[in-house]
């Protein structure tokens, strides 16, 4: 049965559900517009979802200008995909798997739920919704377990994105019974199938993702769009930590101010620095040598003792006394 026989181009955009799932309770499908029509980009409500994601990406990530601009790339594709699926343009759906490659806490699972909003935006994806796994969740440690737990991960990201962290422990070239290599198998199918109802991104250190994709060039030939997270420099992550201080309605003082610099400058050269996320870390200890020390004085508190993070609390971290642990 050919799509095109019924003068609709193979995919549309929002009108595609996968085999078995119930059909997005969103519009059916529009007419087809004439060759003489006219469509305004910027004018429709999917337009707006998406410039809304962006502008929120814009202001809640600090720094990953490539990032960013990726995004910007991959939402214009998308919107001239659905353009041209209104005139009846001819096109396969576009192949969305991506590769997100960085360094641990470098904001990878907080842009693919913003990604996942934008190809929900877009249509498609049925729900915004990001499914995160790691290999234990994928992989069996007996003969016929590989397969009902991947094909359980895959139904429970059916419709939205599956994240599988750290997806280079999926394949391991030293043992060539390793269950991994049918897990691979069965994504690959999922991957390869037009009527694909999941969007696969895969993340993890960039060397390693490097292998893994040359190791597994099936795969690779799925991705279509291979993103790069940088290291964040202490610049940023100076001002990633005024983000979330501002955010929960905390602020340094100068001297707290100088000192998480120095902290960051510290911390990055220790076992298991994790960019953003050890800034999370390090700003969720001081709120707590705040909160000790604040309960430990006798006179009263203001609103401005609520929300100032001193130089002791920053100081105080174990980063300062002795550098081999986490501080
Ligand atoms: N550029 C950024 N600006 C602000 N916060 C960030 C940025 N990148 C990461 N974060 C925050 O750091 C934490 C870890 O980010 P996450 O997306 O989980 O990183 P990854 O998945 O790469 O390990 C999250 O709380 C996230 O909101
Ligand atoms: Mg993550």
């Amino acid at each position: 049965m050919s799509a095109s026989a019924t003068g609709f181009s193979m995919y549309r955009p929002g009108a595609a559900p996968a085999s078995g799932a119930p059909a997005p309770a969103e519009a059916p499908p529009e007419p087809l517009l004439g060759p003489e029509a006219k469509v305004d980009m910027q004018a429709d409500e999917a337009a707006a979802r998406v410039r809304a994601v962006l502008a929120a990406v814009d202001a809640e990530l600090v720094g990953l200008a490539g990032v960013k601009r990726r995004i910007r790339e991959i939402a214009a594709l998308l919107m001239v995909d659905r353009a041209r699926a209104r005139f009846g343009l001819e096109a396969s759906r576009p192949s969305l798997h991506m590769s997100f490659a960085g360094g641990p806490g470098t904001g990878k699972t907080t842009v693919a739920l913003r990604m996942a909003e934008i190809l929900h935006a877009l249509g498609y994806l049925r729900a915004p919704r990001v499914h995160p796994v790691t290999r234990d969740d994928l992989v069996g440690q007996f003969i016929g377990h590989t397969a009902p737990k991947t094909k359980e991960a895959l139904a429970r990201a059916a419709g939205g994105v599956l994240f599988i962290d750290e997806a280079y422990y999926l394949y391991r070239p030293d043992n060539e019974r390793d269950y991994g290599q049918e897990a691979i198998e069965i994504l690959l199918q999922e991957m390869e199938s037009a009527r694909a109802s999941l969007v696969v991104i895969f993340a993890g250190y960039e060397d390693r993702m490097e292998t893994f994709f040359s190791s597994n060039p099936g795969l690779s030939s799925r991705v279509s769009h291979h993103i790069q997270f940088e290291d964040y420099a202490t610049d940023e992550l100076a001002e990633i930590a005024e983000l979330m201080l501002t955010r929960d309605a905390y602020r340094f003082t100068e001297g707290a101010r100088e000192a998480f610099r120095e902290y960051l400058d510290r911390r990055r050269t220790m076992p298991r620095f994790a960019n953003a996320r050890s800034v999370r870390n390090a700003l969720e200890r001081a709120r707590l040598r705040q909160a000790n020390r604040l309960v430990a004085l006798s006179g009263q508190v203001g609103r401005d003792d609520l929300m100032l993070i001193t130089e002791e609390d920053v100081r105080r971290s174990r980063v300062f006394t002795d550098p081999p642990d986490r501080g």
